[in-house]
């Protein structure tokens, strides 16, 4: 328990810092969260400032999310917890981090680019499954939010066939799927009275 506990610690610490709230503020001198859909998530720093600046957002994202699942894998793998355990559990804080980060008044974002790396670590068919949902409707409908919230919800019933030997893994993955659907609740609003904003390649950043 204390190494759950000091996985689930970490990565939260981790997932805190949030790229896009980090980048909007210390480099271009703004906060994210006053544009577009309020979220401090890569689509929304994208939408608001356009290209230039996003790589630092996926880098920052990307990479706390490799570390807390691999910092969670190492210290579950050192206790004979099990190496997918934890890095899904080091997923699970850095998204707790991501989305409710304690330095941000809980205001994060909405942990799709953390649960798109966070899938690949679990499994490479979860992976596909996940990322081939999430490309597909999002260029054909051009809604990021409704390839989100499906790719999201397969991970639990990937998981299911992938892990079926283990329960825990399948339902902790369903824990990752039903946050990131609570976060995209506003979404889910928008998208079924037709006002979901729809992605577009080239944005006219303000800064
Ligand atoms: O990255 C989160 C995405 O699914 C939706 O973001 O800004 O359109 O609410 P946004």
């Amino acid at each position: 328990y204390f190494v759950v506990g000091l996985t689930l610690l970490v990565s939260y610490l981790l997932g805190c810092f949030n790229g896009s709230v980090v980048t909007s503020h210390f480099i271009i001198r703004d906060d994210v969260r006053k544009h577009g859909s309020g979220n401090a998530g890569l689509t929304n720093f994208y939408r608001t400032y356009g290209a230039k600046y996003a790589l630092i957002v996926i880098f920052c994202d990307m990479g706390k999310t490799v570390l807390s699942c691999l910092i969670g894998g190492y210290l579950m793998l050192c206790t004979n917890g099990g190496w997918t355990l934890g890095v899904l559990l080091g997923g699970i804080g850095c998204e707790l981090g991501h989305m409710f980060p304690a330095y941000y008044g809980l205001k994060g974002g909405k942990g799709i680019l953390s649960g798109g790396v966070l899938v690949w670590m679990l499994d490479w068919r979860m992976g596909l499954i996940a990322w081939g949902l999430f490309v597909l409707l999002w260029l054909l409908t051009r809604y990021v939010s409704l390839g989100s919230i499906a790719a999201t919800a397969s991970m639990p019933v990937s998981a299911f066939f992938v892990f079926h030997h283990d329960p825990l893994l399948t339902l902790l993955s369903a824990v990752v799927a039903a946050l990131v659907i609570y976060c995209h609740r506003e979404n889910i609003h928008r998208l079924l009275h037709g006002t979901e904003h729809k992605f577009r390649w080239h944005v006219n950043p303000i800064n």
